[in-house]
């Protein structure tokens, strides 16, 4: 058996965690396998709404199986947060929550040094979550982590203190204010105290090697779905760079972040937004400033999962999507919130953008310093309430936005609830 992909193909929010919960019952196991707490994925049903940061999106499903990967960073303090507020609306996330014992620790420092680092990039900042997402994976790589299987090791309060030292000298180089600075309202000390207690929880977990799990149970014939975070274009190799995540958004994250073989990928379901939208700074070429802006984000409620931040709104861009096509393979593209422009006349919809006074369908190495001119079609809006059978305006954005890609849209998401949606092509 294959192992299926769920990816977003723009920048992060484009309703993941809505369609991981739709296609669960088809799915012996989610799971996901890079970013942290950074990400909100956001699952609504029977007028209960679920904002899960740590736990796969599969966790509704009594009978599927959720893993944290590998490639995943935890905060201790999200998790069990998580778990807590879960229990307290009935679903109990430990039952059929697995954890690697390869995926590493976000500790408390490493959100100070987020807020530090961001800080020192004064007007060039990239708008992070401050979640600690960037230190945490540069001591991944740099091969000063802490990882989950340590924290039942003789020596993990001795490492720990190791890495909070190191953290303590880097914070004081940059002349960061350790003392006054508040971790979720928390001095460090306080906010210390919890997360050692959550690391004494997290014991009871199910801490296994991921790896051999995932591979057994394909081998046995079981459905796995991998559940990515964040989107395409925040990708750290082919983002905007170095306004970007730490991780590898893409499919291939799947196979080093789950550690499965490149050849185990079967289908790809590529989720985007039917506009554009994105939180924190970076360039966005369809980014709109005007009234049509403002109703996308009022109508949509872009108001980050993670953080509240307002998301910066936009027409759909087209050269952009198809790089992330072609980035990660998608074989089934879903589209989502189309009830969001369901009261534009007109639509507009880049297909090129104007480089230095050229036309071009690639997104320039420049893209981040120079500014892209989006060369913009326009289509008639469908103007109405989206109903069961798709108004032809729909079917002509839909049709237009396949065409210029070259992958079908099999699924359209019209309303947050788990059953609002069409599909388009029975599979
Ligand atoms: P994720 O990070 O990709 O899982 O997406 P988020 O949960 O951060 O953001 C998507 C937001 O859009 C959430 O508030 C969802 O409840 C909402 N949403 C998802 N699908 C639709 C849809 O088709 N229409 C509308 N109006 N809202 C949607
Ligand atoms: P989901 O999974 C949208 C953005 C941040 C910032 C940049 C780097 O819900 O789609 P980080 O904290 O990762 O170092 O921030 O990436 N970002 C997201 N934007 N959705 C997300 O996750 C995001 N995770 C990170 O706003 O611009
Ligand atoms: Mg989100």
């Amino acid at each position: 058996m294959k192992i299926d992909l769920l990816l977003g193909l723009q920048w992060g929010d484009e309703g993941k965690g809505k369609i991981v919960d739709v296609l669960t019952p088809n799915y012996d196991i989610v799971a996901r396998f890079q970013g942290g707490p950074n990400a909100g994925h956001t699952i609504v049903f029977d007028n209960k709404k679920f904002v899960l940061h740590t736990i796969p999106s599969g966790i509704f499903n009594p009978t599927c199986i959720n893993i944290i990967g590998n490639g995943v960073i935890i905060d201790p303090l999200t998790l069990l947060r998580e778990i807590d507020e879960l229990a307290q609306k009935d679903v109990d996330a430990t039952k059929n929550l697995f954890v690697s014992r390869k995926a590493h620790l976000i500790l408390p420092t490493h959100r100070l040094l987020d807020a530090a680092n961001e800080k020192s990039k004064g007007s060039q900042k990239i708008g992070t979550t401050l979640k600690g997402i960037g230190p945490t994976y540069t001591d991944k790589t740099a091969r000063n982590g802490i990882r989950v299987g340590d924290i039942t090791m003789d020596d993990f309060n001795e490492k720990y203190q190791r890495s909070k030292q190191r953290h303590l000298i880097q914070l004081q180089s940059t002349n960061f204010d350790v003392e006054n600075f508040t971790l979720d309202g928390m001095s460090l000390v306080e906010y210390e105290q919890k997360w050692f207690e959550a690391i004494e929880k997290m014991k009871r977990l199910k801490c296994i090697e991921s790896e051999y799990f995932i591979n057994e149970n394909l081998q046995k014939g079981k459905k796995i779905l991998a559940e990515g975070a964040q989107g395409s274009l925040l990708d750290v190799d082919f983002g905007s760079y170095p306004f970007v995540t730490s991780s590898s958004t893409i499919a291939s994250g799947a196979c080093s972040g789950l550690g499965v073989a490149p050849g185990a990928i079967g289908r790809v379901f590529g989720v985007f937004k039917a506009y554009c939208t994105r939180v924190g700074s970076g360039p966005f070429p369809t980014e709109l400033f005007d009234a049509d802006g403002n109703l996308m984000r009022e109508r949509g409620h872009e108001f980050g999962s993670t953080t509240g931040r307002p998301r910066r709104c936009g027409w759909i861009d087209l050269p952009a999507l198809k790089y992330a096509v072609m980035l990660n393979g998608v074989t089934d593209l879903i589209m989502m919130k189309a009830d969001v422009l369901n009261v534009f006349e007109t639509l507009k919809i880049a297909v090129a953008y104007n480089f230095r006074g050229s036309k071009t369908e690639q997104l320039p190495y420049e893209a981040v310093t120079e500014k892209l001119e989006p060369i913009y079609t326009e289509i008639k809006g469908w103007d109405q309430e989206i109903t069961d059978s798709i108004a032809d305006e729909l079917e002509n954005y839909i049709r237009f936005i396949e065409n210029y890609v070259g992958v079908p849209i099999t699924f359209v998401s019209t309303g947050p609830d788990r059953s609002q949606g069409i599909k388009r092509i029975k599979n």
